[in-house]
């Protein structure tokens, strides 16, 4: 397993983080993504207010969305049609829920980036080889720890 640990001290360079990770990965897109057998798949679990959101916000800004994202806690799931973006909020969930709305057909396709919020509630049904992120705060602070594992 490979770890990566970053520091940010405010929901600014979180957003940062997102809007550079996102660039890295639209770099694959339509080269190395082609090998891919499944959609490319985020994982981002951590407590309330860790900055799940605040991240997903920057990621799609790269992407170019430019209403306001926010954390799907009622709806479940945001498809963004711009660059088949999906956001997930997996947080009152279990994994058999998410067979009612074909979820296997949205991991198939590799063009789809999903990003999911509380990730680690349903892990046995995204694959193996998503990308886990973990954020890490105190409570009154502004520091973040994530953790990135592959
Ligand atoms: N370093 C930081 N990274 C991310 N968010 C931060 C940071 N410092 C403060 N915050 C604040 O913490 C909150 C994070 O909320 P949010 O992203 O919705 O968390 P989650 O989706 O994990 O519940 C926001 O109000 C944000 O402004
Ligand atoms: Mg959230």
């Amino acid at each position: 397993m490979e770890q990566l640990e970053i520091f940010t001290k405010s929901d600014k360079e979180t957003k940062k983080l997102g809007e550079l990770l996102a660039k890295e990965i639209m770099k694959s897109f339509g080269g190395a993504q082609d090998k891919l057998k499944t959609a490319t798949v985020l994982s981002l679990e951590g407590d309330l207010g860790a900055g799940k959101t605040t991240f997903t916000q920057g990621f799609g800004k790269f992407l170019g969305i430019k209403e306001r994202i926010q954390s799907p806690t009622f709806t479940i799931m945001k498809i963004y049609h711009l660059h088949n973006f999906i956001h997930v909020d997996a947080y009152r969930l279990k994994s058999k829920d998410f067979k009612v709305f074909g979820w296997r057909e949205f991991i198939k396709n590799k063009n789809n980036i999903i990003l999911v919020e509380w990730g680690d509630k349903i892990k046995n049904i995204l694959p193996k080889n998503s990308l886990r992120i973990i954020f890490k705060h105190r409570k009154n602070s502004n520091e973040r720890i994530i953790i990135m594992r592959v």
